[in-house]
Formats: structure tokens, C-alpha cells, sequence
């Protein structure tokens, strides 16, 4: 599978260029329009795709769709016409050569795959653009909900427009939680261990088909928390900085920086949840 390697992206050996914030903004507003845009026509294609795919298996359970492909194409499409020398890192066979400097666009075109299959409208499409290292800018669209969760690096977080926050949930045993397992895993995988465990903890633990999602909905506060160990940039990019800008709290399993190019996430509603829940799942 692509993927851009995690010494590229977490120790750059590039010094970023000297941006004066104004300019940093004016681009950052830029780079937000254009994904959102790209979002919604994604979003639009999607929709009208429904029933009248061609599924196929890309491994065991694994499942792409035209749909998939139709999205990814108007994506980049888009993209690529207002910033040709940009890199594209996308789950369906999308690696354009990194680029650290001016940065790359990291898309998931459909996350949820699975739901989108059986008709089960919780799935989105997750954009986001990372620079110099660092994300500056992320849009989740869910298009059964025209819902539009956005956040800009330092900036904050928005849903239709509109400042979201996480819960502050902080009590474990309050908490509802989603996790993402691997594809078709195995009963004895050390993330169904981990998932069994949390059962009787939380008030209620999820899971839900789109990662996407649950980290839009973190940040939204509709739940508490959000943990896998098995998923890509893609799946993650956009989520990471929705949930830390809305205030919450994205380390990886066991609390340290995370990484989305390491499959290693744990979002959280507040530092103390977080921390729970590092030391429940280790
Ligand atoms: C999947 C979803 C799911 C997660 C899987 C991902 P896709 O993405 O995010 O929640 O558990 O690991 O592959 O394939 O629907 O884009
Ligand atoms: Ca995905
Ligand atoms: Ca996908």
C-alpha cells in the first residue's frame, strides 16, 4: 500500500520558510476552500454512485468501489488545477512524490467503505494538507448528513461553519468510545484483546466502520474517545488536527506524540480521559 515514510513527515530536515502570519492565514484559507470544495463534489458522487457499483475485494474484506475511484479522480482533479506542484498521498493507488516544502494533500475519497456497501449512511470524505511536517488544514464531509467538519492548524475547529469543541469528558465510566479493528481480524489480534478489555470500563465502546467520522464526531462531542492501531494517513489526517483543534487530545497508544503515518492513534475529549485510557489499553 503507499505511503510516504514517517522519517519524511516527523523529523523533515527542512527548515520551514519564514511566513509572516498574515500570509500563513491567507494561505491556510486558501488551502481550506479548495478541500472543502473538493469535498462536496466528492460528496456529490458518492451519492450518486449509490446503487449501481461494482464491488471488488482488494484483499480478504478489504472492499473498493467506483465510487471510491470516481471520488478520488474529482478530488485530485480539483485540487491539482489550483495547485499542481503540491504532492498527493490517496488510499486508491494516489503517491505523487512528496512534497515537503510546498506541501502534499492526504485523501481518504470514501472512509467507510464498507457501510457505503450495504447502504449504511455513516461514511465520509477526509482531506487534509500537511506542510513542512505539520497539518495545516483538515475537512471531513459527510454527504447523508451535509455535515462539514473543518479545522485550520491553531485556528480551530468548525462544523457547517460553526466552532465545535470536544465533550471535556473526563470519567471513564461516563465515556462512549469508538475503535477501529483491523480488516477481518483475527479473535486472538492484541486490538480485539484491548477492545474486550475496554468493554467493561466505558459506558459504551463502538465501532463503527468509518474512522473519519468518529474523529469528527470526538471533536464534535457526540463521543468521547477514539483509539485503533491499524490505520493509514489517509484514515487519520484529517481527524487528527479536527479533534485537537476542537481541544482535544491525539497522542498515539501509549501516549506519546503521535504520528499519522504510524498506525498508533488515540483521540480523546480531554487530557485526563486520554491518560485513562493509555494505561487501560496497555
Ligand atoms: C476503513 C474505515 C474503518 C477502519 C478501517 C479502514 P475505508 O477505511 O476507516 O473504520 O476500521 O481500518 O480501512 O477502507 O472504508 O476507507
Ligand atoms: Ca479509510
Ligand atoms: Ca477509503
Amino acid at each position: 500500500m503507499n505511503n510516504i515514510p514517517a522519517s519524511s513527515a516527523a523529523a523533515s530536515p527542512l527548515t520551514p520558510a519564514a511566513t509572516s502570519s498574515s500570509t500563513l492565514c491567507s494561505e491556510q484559507d486558501t488551502w481550506l476552500k479548495a478541500a472543502t470544495e473538493a469535498a462536496k463534489l466528492a460528496g456529490r458522487i458518492l451519492q450518486d454512485w449509490r446503487g449501481r457499483f461494482q464491488v471488488r475485494e482488494k484483499s480478504r474484506a478489504n472492499l473498493v468501489t467506483e465510487a471510491d475511484e470516481a471520488s478520488q479522480r474529482a478530488i485530485v482533479e480539483h485540487l491539482q488545477a489550483q495547485f499542481p506542484d503540491h504532492g498527493f498521498l490517496g488510499e486508491e493507488a494516489l503517491l505523487t512524490p512528496d512534497h515537503q516544502q510546498l506541501g502534499s494533500w492526504i485523501i481518504d475519497p470514501l472512509d467507510g467503505t464498507s457501510n457505503y456497501v450495504h447502504g449504511f449512511p455513516y461514511y465520509c470524505i477526509s482531506i487534509a494538507f500537511h506542510r513542512q511536517g505539520q497539518l495545516q488544514v483538515g475537512v471531513i464531509f459527510d454527504p447523508n448528513r451535509d455535515e462539514c467538519f473543518t479545522a485550520i492548524k491553531g485556528r480551530g475547529a468548525s462544523l457547517n461553519g460553526s466552532p465545535i469543541q470536544t465533550s471535556g469528558e473526563s470519567d471513564l465510566g461516563k465515556a462512549m468510545a469508538m475503535a477501529s479493528l483491523p480488516i477481518a481480524p483475527d479473535p486472538a489480534h492484541p486490538m480485539i484483546q484491548k477492545f474486550l478489555k475496554a468493554l467493561p470500563r466505558l459506558q459504551t465502546v463502538q465501532r463503527s466502520g468509518s474512522a473519519a467520522l468518529n474523529l469528527a464526531y470526538v471533536a464534535s462531542g457526540r463521543i468521547d474517545a477514539f483509539w485503533s492501531g491499524s490505520l493509514h494517513p489517509w484514515d487519520v489526517a484529517a481527524g487528527a488536527l479536527i479533534v485537537q483543534e476542537a481541544g482535544g487530545t491525539v497522542t498515539n497508544l501509549t501516549g506519546g506524540p503521535n504520528d499519522i503515518f504510524v498506525p498508533s492513534l488515540l483521540a480523546a475529549s480531554s487530557p485526563q480521559l486520554s491518560q485513562e485510557l493509555v494505561t487501560l489499553l496497555s
